[in-house]
């Protein structure tokens, strides 16, 4: 199995009034492709955190991440936005859509923004996969919690990265809705053949997952 994710040694500070604080200490963890992984831990132990620095949002204060086996240190930050574009695809508990685009726009977005030429059938078959046709002209404001996440969810798979990254994607939905955009989710994450790093407080979602992960005094347990 090949590593598409490494995390040797990883810390992070946030600089506080109190002065330097560790939220991350000594997180290790090689995830293989394809793996499905859960990470849950109380609230505040610094789950987002760790996702954003994986999702190169962030830079560790310590430490090294790898993906696919770069370095993620390594690129410049240019390269870094472009990797990100490329091979992570993200999504929120609240959504975060862009307002004024469709649905449709949307989901094309990471490929408008690697200005290459949107497959239009590749994106017409996402949408209907994802049960969006029939809204696809729509504006996110229109649309249901369920949907918006659908949405969320083509935007995040369009290029079919190597690495998705959730947090909490079924935080703000109730659960017959909850269920529904996971099961999506998983099929859509499985099809890609990608990898899913998702962040939840839900048990019924952490076991439908491989791999589970806690994060609790600072650092990563891998659950056995
Ligand atoms: N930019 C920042 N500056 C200072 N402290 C921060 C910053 N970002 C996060 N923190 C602190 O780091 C800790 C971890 O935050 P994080 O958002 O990662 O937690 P979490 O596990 O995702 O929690 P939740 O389950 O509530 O979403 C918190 O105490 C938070 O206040
Ligand atoms: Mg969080």
């Amino acid at each position: 199995m090949k590593p598409i994710l490494e995390l040797a040694e990883v810390g992070k500070n946030f600089a506080t009034q109190q002065g330097s604080l560790a939220i991350l200490e000594a997180v290790s963890c090689t995830v293989n492709k394809g793996e499905k992984v859960a990470i849950i831990g109380p609230s505040g132990s610094g789950k987002s955190t760790l996702l954003s620095l994986i999702g190169l949002l962030d830079e560790p204060t310590k430490g090294s991440i790898s993906i696919d086996g770069v370095r993620t240190d390594s690129l410049s930050q240019t390269e870094q936005a472009a990797f990100r574009n490329s091979q992570i695809g993200f999504i929120f508990q609240s959504f975060e859509l862009i307002a004024p685009f469709t649905v449709e726009e949307n989901i094309a977005a990471p490929i408008e923004i690697s200005t290459e030429k949107v497959p239009e059938e590749e994106l017409m078959q996402l949408i209907g996969k994802l049960g969006l046709s029939e809204r696809r002209n729509a504006r996110p404001q229109t649309l249901s919690g369920g949907e918006k996440q659908r949405v969320a969810i083509g935007r995040a798979l369009m290029n079919k990265p190597a690495l998705i990254l959730a947090d909490e994607p079924t935080g703000s939905l109730d659960r017959t809705t909850g269920e529904k955009v996971l099961s999506m989710l998983i099929d859509a994450v499985d099809e890609v053949g990608s990898t899913l790093l998702i962040i939840t407080h839900d048990e019924s979602i952490a076991g439908l997952m491989d791999r589970v992960f806690e994060l609790k005094d600072k650092t990563l347990h891998e659950r056995t």
